[in-house]
């Protein structure tokens, strides 16, 4: 997630904006830049992409910069890759205005197109850019900065946290939020914007959480802050009273649990900047409906849980395109002999873009000829620039090693793209199309439902966290997630576990199952929940003890027969794993804690796999 920082006070600002932006280096990051104010020099802006070292030696450490006011950022590219031009902070055509921005603006190409009519010339691929420009134009009609302000959040939609300063206001800068956080530190003689409070505990512990659609405007001596139309509000402060530590988690003790809870968030930026009037929006992508007509097999190519979505996608993609879809191991995929020709669609999907086995499976398909898209989460990594095509999750950096929010968000990205192709395809009926659509635009409240149940998940898991081996069974679309559950499990809590398509348990499985072992069985989809109750009975006649997961509509009957059942609501069931794999990450999350292991960077494992 980017990282914005804001002062007004009466010292050098861009020595205090560095630092703070280096104590959010922890978020990630692929470029940086500060603006200051001055009397003398107006604005004056640096930027640059890669690291903050590269910041702190073209400003000599903030001594280039002079002024008392000032906002800086660390980016983590969303629209446009890492580069100096689309780095924060954006300046106006005019000059006279500076922003950083935190989120993503849905409507920023209308309103890029509108702007572009009315002769506004842009320099960057960003949708920040639009906003400050926005912002210029309104402030140009109405000579208010806070009024020009309040007019630009009645015009975008999206989310964003934005830090505004103008040459015009040589003591105030400017804040405003809308889903996503951004924090007004109360400092002595100074104060400050941040996202995140990391960037300013240094300075002060005394902190306002704005709310969304407030506008606060901050000089050194006070922070005022209005609601969207401009009437005052008062806000209470609260006194952080975590370390640094627990503050760059946001509280949370882990950054996987910090990342888990952050699933509704992330999901609702992955999908709703693409869902406009009813109808999947796939804004850029490069892919002609002739191309996607001419698709006759699919491939879709990945590791570990990036693996485990393909494994989801086949069950989905395969009932709305009516085409074959192959789910290939990135590291298997390369050294086969793939059957891939000018009309395959090969996907590849990674988090990182860098993982060298699917890095050489999406080489290998290229020279067979097939058509390349890269669902990604970090933009400008090499999947991204060398496949023909690009998709990316918008989760925001992921830091905890084991995967939980780009898991979900690739499987809620692959859900609309599926949707895409099904409508461009024809086989998808209008009903089931708005069904879905439906379905994953309401995910991110019905995920914050399950993320409500976490003391449910901890009790269990204080009781099961001392077996040595887990099975988890499941059929369909419940088999597919049991791998990611499975998975999730094994490589934080290093228990054995294995996961199973519940229909092969007699063909050798269930030999291991004897009394008190522990099945987690997955019953939420709904075709074959008959079948997965049969197999919970099998199970337990062997004396196996069942966790059951289950949805609404058959909580009743699981509850009679599992030792412990766990609900998510009811959706699509083209949707459901995306709630099903909530509690079997919080299962592992709480064994994992209960066991005493390194949870966010767990033994053997890296974050990216760049070799073989
Ligand atoms: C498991 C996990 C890994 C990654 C795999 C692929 O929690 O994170 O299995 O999914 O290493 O990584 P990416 O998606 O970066 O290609």
């Amino acid at each position: 997630m980017c990282g914005i920082i804001g002062f007004a006070g009466h010292e050098e600002a861009a020595p205090i904006l560095l630092d703070g932006l280096a104590r959010m280096e922890y978020r990630g990051y692929d470029s940086a830049g500060i603006a200051v104010r001055s009397d003398k020099w107006g604005l004056q802006a640096k930027k640059s992409r890669g690291r903050l070292e590269t910041l702190y030696g073209l400003t000599h450490g903030g001594a280039d910069l002079d002024g008392p006011l000032g906002i800086g950022h660390t980016r983590w590219a969303t629209h446009g890759e890492p580069s100096d031009i689309n780095a924060h902070p954006h300046i106006s055509e005019g000059g006279n205005v500076a922003l950083v921005h935190n989120g993503i603006i849905e409507n920023y190409l209308e309103i890029k197109e509108w702007l572009l009519q009315k002769g506004v010339h842009f320099v960057s691929e960003t949708d920040t850019e639009v906003a400050v420009q926005l912002l210029e134009y309104y402030y140009r009609e109405c000579d208010s900065m806070l009024e020009a302000v309040a007019r630009l959040i009645h015009r975008i939609e999206g989310s964003y946290a934005f830090g505004i300063i103008c040459s015009d206001y040589p003591n105030a800068l400017i804040a405003a939020r809308k889903d996503a956080p951004l924090i007004l530190g109360y400092g002595k003689g100074c104060n400050f914007i941040a996202s995140d409070v990391t960037a300013i505990i240094k300075y002060t512990r005394d902190v306002t959480y704005m709310s969304d659609g407030e506008i606060a405007v901050v000089t050194a001596e006070s922070i005022d802050v209005f609601d969207t139309d401009l009437t005052s509000v008062t806000k209470a402060r609260s006194r952080i009273s975590w370390d640094v530590s627990a503050a760059e988690k946001g509280g949370y003790p882990h950054f996987m649990f910090k990342e888990i809870m952050e699933q509704p968030e992330a999901i609702q930026n992955t999908v709703s900047p693409r869902i406009r009037d009813g109808r999947v929006v796939l804004d850029k992508f490069s892919m002609t409906p002739e191309e996607v007509r001419s698709i006759s097999r699919i491939f879709i190519v990945a590791c570990g849980s990036a693996y485990h979505v393909g494994m989801v996608c086949k069950y989905t993609w395969e009932r709305l395109l009516r085409r074959q879809v192959e789910v290939s191991l990135g590291s298997e995929f390369r050294y086969r002999d793939p059957l891939v020709d000018e009309n395959s669609l090969v996907v590849i999907i990674s988090q990182s873009g860098e993982t060298l086995d699917t890095m050489a499976a999406l080489r290998e398909a290229k020279r067979l000829g097939g058509k390349t898209l890269a669902v990604v989460n970090v933009v400008g990594s090499s999947i991204a620039r060398e496949a023909d095509h690009v998709l990316y999750t918008w989760a925001g950096p992921e830091i905890a090693v084991a995967t939980t929010k780009a898991y979900s968000t690739q499987l809620a990205l692959l859900d609309l793209i599926g949707l895409y192709f099904a409508d461009l395809l024809g086989t998808v009926s209008a009903e089931e199309y708005r069904e879905i659509l439906e379905a994953v635009q309401t995910l991110p409240e019905k995920m914050r439902v399950c993320l409500e149940d976490v003391q449910k998940v901890q009790y269990l898991a204080s009781r099961y966290f001392n077996h040595d081996s887990i099975f988890f069974i499941g059929r369909n679309l419940d088999y597919a997630m049991g791998l990611e559950g499975s998975l999730k499990l094994k490589e934080i809590s290093y228990i054995h576990s294995e996961a199973y398509a519940s229909g092969e348990l007699k063909h050798g499985t269930i030999s291991l199952i004897e009394p008190g072992t522990l099945v987690v069985a997955l019953g939420t989809y709904e075709a074959l929940f008959d079948k997965a109750m049969s197999n919970v009975v099998e199970v337990k006649a062997r004396g196996a003890e069942v966790l059951a997961l289950t949805t609404e509509k058959f909580r009743d009957r699981m509850e009679k027969t599992a030792d412990c059942t766990i609900v998510v609501p009811d959706t699509h069931p083209i949707v459901q794993p995306s709630l099903g794999v909530v509690p079997l990450q919080l299962f592992a999350y709480y064994v994992a804690l209960q066991r005493g292991c390194d949870i966010d960077k767990p033994r053997n494992l890296a974050k990216s796999v760049t070799v073989e």
